[in-house]
């Protein structure tokens, strides 16, 4: 599976530093050559002569290694990042990935990720509390922002002799997730091939006070399954999420948003898509007034004010340019198609799907969906999985 593939491997000072050894094997095993870069740090953990008698490479560690002073030497972490097919960091530290997310060039290996040309595996893995640290879940968002793939750790005994999150995942499992990147950056040749797609999904949230929001029971799996149908067909996908708890798809790049005012941020930057795919479920209100402090039950009137949001697709209606595909969701309890037609015409989009929240295989949570998709001369039929589903819109419309 991994024939041919040039890996670079990331090793930092954890004491999960020496199953990349058992990790290192293991790819080359599966066909890849491998090149290790270690952190200072991580020397302290496994000899650096481990890394470079399996790799049969030599292994770098600073920018600037002492006696070495070759024109080749001052540019290697540049030539690594352009060698590589993928770069996987295993283990990474707390300290490594925060110079990761904010783009520390202090060693080799921290350089070779910013001179990178290919796509990232990052193993967090650390103590429990370290990892639930705040600031090392915003470094974990920033970074998946960036789209590096993170491999979340385990649950287990840590080194610490607690018990936590933090431990890095068996080495199949890293394997696995390795082969999974690869093998899905094989270029599609498909009607979508060259095109930007730009698909939101999930819910948003609106906060009256930090502890209370309004919301709706979106789960995601429709918008997700139709960034993986776009994907299938050849295009560059964006994915805008709100808060759901779906794995994300590989080879995608993800945004996260909370509110429909951030949502709204996001897809103004992202205008100028080929096609724009609008299956979030927008909040249409906002509380007038955001508390930025927890309201107390006693001072509380029992009457919220709300306000409108601004509606997303009608605004891409407004600012199309030549050539753009609008997609749209409707989700109805009454006159499912008129409703839907409507919208489709008001918000002066190309394609409307229509949901109906009576079909008893459908809905927010269901892994199941029926469709009417409605455009401008026709109206189709879909059923079966959301995924199915999302397959089968894409290529009706794409002709794929
Ligand atoms: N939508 C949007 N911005 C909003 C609300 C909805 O872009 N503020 C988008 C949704 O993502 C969906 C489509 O508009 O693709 C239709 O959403 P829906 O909630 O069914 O319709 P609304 O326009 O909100 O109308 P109503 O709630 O009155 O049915």
């Amino acid at each position: 599976m991994l024939a041919g593939k040039q890996i670079i491997l990331g090793v930092t000072g954890g004491i999960a530093a020496y199953k990349a050894v058992y990790l290192l094997r293991a790819l080359q095993e599966a066909g890849a050559e491998v090149r290790v870069t270690m952190t200072p740090a991580a020397t302290r953990f496994v000899g650096i002569d481990t890394f470079a008698s399996l790799s049969q490479h030599e292994v770098a560690v600073e920018v600037f290694p002492d006696g070495q002073h070759t024109p080749e030497s001052w540019t290697q972490h540049i030539t690594w990042g352009e060698w590589a097919d993928l770069f996987i960091i295993a283990p990474c530290t707390a300290n490594t990935l925060a110079k990761v997310a904010h783009g520390f060039s202090d060693n080799m290996l921290t350089s070779a990720v910013l001179a990178a040309r290919c796509p990232l595996l990052i193993c967090p893995t650390m103590d429990g509390e370290m990892y639930n640290a705040p600031s090392t879940q915003k470094n974990l968002e920033i970074i998946q922002d960036f789209g590096y793939h993170v491999l979340e750790p385990e649950e287990g005994y840590l080194a610490s002799r607690l018990e936590g999150k933090g431990r890095l995942p068996e080495t199949e499992v890293i394997l696995n997730k390795t082969k999974n990147i690869l093998s899905s950056k094989k270029k599609v040749d498909g009607p979508l091939t060259g095109k930007k797609v730009v698909v939101t999904a999930g819910p948003t949230r609106e906060h009256i006070d930090p502890v209370r929001f309004i919301s709706n029971p979106s789960s995601g799996k429709m918008g997700f399954a139709m960034a993986e149908a776009a994907k299938k067909l050849g295009a560059d996908v964006t994915l805008l999420h709100g808060p759901v708890s779906l794995s994300l798809p590989d080879e995608v790049s993800t945004q996260k948003f909370k509110s429909a005012a951030e949502l709204f941020d996001l897809v103004k930057q992202h205008a100028n898509a080929d096609v724009i795919i609008m299956a979030a479920a927008v909040s249409d209100f906002t509380p007038a007034e955001q508390h930025d402090h927890k309201v107390k039950k006693d001072s509380a009137s029992t009457k919220l004010e709300l306000q409108q949001t601004q509606d997303i697709l009608a605004w891409l209606g407004e600012h199309r340019k030549n050539g753009q595909i609008f997609i749209g969701f409707a989700m109805e309890t009454d006159n499912l198609l008129e409703n839907a037609s409507k919208k489709r015409t008001k918000k002066n989009i190309d394609w409307i799907i229509a949901n109906s929240l009576s079909d008893a295989d459908a809905g927010f949570e269901a892994d199941t969906n029926t469709v009417h998709l409605i455009g401008d001369t026709s109206t189709e039929k879909f059923s079966g999985s959301k995924r199915a589903v999302a397959q089968k819109v894409l290529q009706y419309i794409f002709k794929a």
